[in-house]
């Protein structure tokens, strides 16, 4: 008989967290998903999550949702006391550089601190088990644009071509221009890396670029294509905000992120980091993007 494991997912109703839990509800885990739809109240009523809970709700087997605020220490130990979890997936977030700017505590208390809080209980109650942390590239701020690049008609490209594998692991991370957002994941993903090499836990640090999929709330500070989609669809202006809309960026599904998270599950190490690059092929610009789903004469494209 095989053993059920069961796998916390933080920001389950969200993009990526919400696919950890089809993932594992697929395999016969048992899945608790832990969010309270702060999306909502960062992002308006377009940030509202609840509709992808009770997606979730009718189409899993073995899933449970907890209307818990990560930022509450004594609510998240007492959780992790009360259950015994094979892994943890930590995708709960506030998650866009503008909002971050507005709201320095709340950005801070849920990224920084609500991944404190969830190390900590981990570390004190199930310290054998593999923990994934979802970062995010915006840790290196801007060292990136240090790397020589050409303009060309629709994007921005790396003038040289020892470059075009993208940034790895070893960019610097310090002495650069995060946005407070940045400055905050950064904050979790040492501390996450930290609990992975001081107390030799199994965490594993994943930065995402642009992370994609059919579930995202997305809103326009956040969830770059599906916001896109929505405009074109929904006949709505788009804004592009700066470089021209040549800005570059690799689009991953949020399906094939949760395969690098599996693959971790199977063998963890302590504190390693991972970026989630897709190569080339898989990398737009905006301009690329509103190019690639049509862009019908009549829906508004602005620049600023
Ligand atoms: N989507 C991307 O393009 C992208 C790119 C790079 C990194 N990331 C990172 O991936 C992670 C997941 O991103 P996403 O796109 O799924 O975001 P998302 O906003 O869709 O999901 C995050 C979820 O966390 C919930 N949440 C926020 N604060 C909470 C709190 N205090 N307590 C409980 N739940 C809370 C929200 O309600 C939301 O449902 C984040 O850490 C984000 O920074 C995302």
């Amino acid at each position: 008989m095989t053993q059920q494991r069961t796998v916390l997912v933080t920001g389950s109703s969200g993009l990526i967290g919400s696919e950890a839990v089809a993932w594992f509800d697929r395999l016969g885990w048992e899945v608790v998903g832990v969010d309270n739809n702060m999306r909502m109240i960062f992002f308006g009523p377009e940030g509202d999550t609840r509709w992808n809970l009770s997606r979730l709700q009718e189409r899993t087997h073995r899933f449970s949702h907890i209307n818990l605020d990560i930022r509450n220490r004594e609510s998240v130990a007492q959780l992790f006391q009360e259950r015994t979890f094979s892994l943890i997936v930590h995708c709960a977030a506030q998650p866009s550089h503008d909002l971050a700017a507005r709201m320095p505590f709340e950005d801070w208390d849920v990224n920084a601190s609500g991944t404190l809080n969830l190390l900590e209980a981990a570390r004190r109650y199930c310290p054998e088990s593999p923990f994934i942390l979802m970062s995010t590239n915006k840790v290196y701020g801007d060292a990136p644009n240090e790397l020589p690049l050409v303009e060309l008609e629709s994007r921005y490209e790396y003038a040289r071509s020892t470059d075009f594998d993208g940034i790895n692991e070893t960019c610097r991370i310090d002495r650069c221009l995060h946005s407070l957002f940045g400055a905050s994941k950064l904050a979790a993903d040492i501390m996450a890396q930290e609990y992975g090499r001081y107390f030799h836990m199994p965490v594993g640090v994943f930065r995402g670029g642009c992370l994609t999929g059919s579930h995202h709330s997305g809103v326009e500070l956040h969830g770059f294509l599906s916001y896109l989609v929505k405009a074109m669809v929904h006949s709505k202006p788009y804004t592009i905000f700066g470089y021209k809309g040549k800005q570059v960026r690799d689009n991953i599904h949020s399906y094939d992120v949760l395969n690098a998270f599996f693959e971790f599950y199977q063998n963890p190490r302590a504190g390693e980091v991972y970026n989630l690059g897709g190569g080339r092929e898989k990398s737009l610009s905006v301009l690329a993007a509103i190019r690639k789903i049509g862009h019908p004469a009549g829906r508004r494209i602005a620049f600023t």
